[in-house]
């Protein structure tokens, strides 16, 4: 037997679900939670309200958004054809985080695509993401959503995160904190194999495991996977300049501070526990459990540009499989940093 998953200590009522579903209906725009980050949603059959969402982010119109849907709804509507590989992900990892790529069906609007001939799909499991899913059009609609921050800035977890990215100007569904904390993978299965082209919480693993043979994994080589922001090298920043260093590399690098520089140390508590004290430092404890640290990781960058520190230095972790998530994540944010961009 499973686990009971645990009650949902914030939660809209259903007549805030219901009045959000509308909103969406006329074309608005409405932030909600899903299990990985906020997401800033909007009709994917709306071209409108498409576009509203990319001048909302400030995000290029040529970036396509993932479709969203409840898990009553039936994803071979937006696709040419819902490929063996598709349905056995499908059945394996939703509702989940997890978002498949595929051939785009004629009739659906090509501006939740950026031009391409794909579309994106995914079916969250938060409740609340399902409850205004089946909300909207009667469970049969799709809600376009990226994330909801600002172009090239780090992913809200909480609805507070997404007050300080948009203030009063866009509705939020509070749901309370994401429990997976980075985006979803993303595995492309449109050009007749399969990619991944954003690791996350379902491992590649898991995904060979499923397929019986291993997605092809990002290299930056790979000239023609689809275009996708999450998988622009620079991306997920926060405003502070961020360097990944080993631990050697990081204890040299406090003997070279300026007097008077004040930077911020996130090593995991259980290795670095000893920089806790050092003056001019402001030492951050992540987790040692890799789910875990995917889980704060949004928070803890945003928590540090309020921190008022000149830089940051994060402790470079293992390679293993179980961090690919979080090494992703935490090396763009470094190389929004790096001159050679
Ligand atoms: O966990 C998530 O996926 C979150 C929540 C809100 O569901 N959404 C999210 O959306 O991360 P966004 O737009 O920030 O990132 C979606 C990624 C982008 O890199 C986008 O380019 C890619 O998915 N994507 C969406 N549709 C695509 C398509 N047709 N072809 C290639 N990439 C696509
Ligand atoms: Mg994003």
């Amino acid at each position: 037997m499973t686990a009971p998953r645990a009650p949902l200590v914030t939660a809209p009522s259903a007549s805030e679900i219901a009045h959000a579903a509308e909103r969406l209906e006329a074309g608005e725009l409405v932030a909600f939670p899903t299990e990985t980050v906020y997401g800033l949603g909007g009709d994917a059959e709306n071209a409108q309200a498409i576009a509203r969402i990319y001048a909302a982010k400030g995000r290029p119109a040529n970036h396509p958004v993932i479709v969203h849907l409840s898990p009553t709804a039936d994803p071979a509507y937006w696709v040419r054809e819902l490929t063996p590989d598709a349905q056995r992900l499908i059945a394996a990892f939703w509702p989940g985080p997890l978002t498949l790529i595929l051939k785009r069906a004629a009739h659906i609007p090509e501006a939740v695509s950026g031009g391409q001939d794909s579309v994106g799909l995914r079916c969250p499991s938060h409740p609340v993401a399902q409850a205004l899913l089946e909300a909207f059009k009667g469970g049969k609609g799709g809600v376009a959503a990226p994330s909801a921050n600002r172009f090239g800035r780090v992913s809200p977890t909480t609805a507070q995160h997404v007050r300080e990215e948009f203030g009063d100007t866009v509705e939020v569904l509070d749901g309370g904190p994401c429990e997976v904390g980075i985006e979803s993978t993303i595995v492309d299965l449109s050009r007749g194999f399969a990619a991944l082209l954003r690791p996350g919480h379902v491992s590649a693993q898991q995904i060979a495991d499923v397929l019986g043979v291993a997605p092809r994994l990002p290299d930056g080589r790979d000239a023609t996977a689809p275009r996708a922001s999450g998988t622009l090298k620079a991306h997920y920043a926060p405003n502070t300049p961020l360097a990944l260093l080993g631990f050697e590399e990081i204890a040299q690098a406090l003997a070279l501070l300026q007097s008077g520089e004040r930077v911020a140390v996130v090593a995991r508590a259980s290795r670095a526990s000893h920089l806790a004290n050092l003056p001019g430092i402001q030492f951050i404890a992540a987790p040692d459990n890799p789910l875990h640290y995917a889980r704060d990781l949004y928070s803890l960058l945003r928590g540090l540009d309020r921190a008022s520190v000149q830089r940051i230095f994060v402790e470079r972790l293992p390679d293993g499989p179980e961090w690919a998530a979080v090494n992703d994540r935490l090396g763009r944010a470094a190389a929004a940093f790096l001159s050679d961009r």
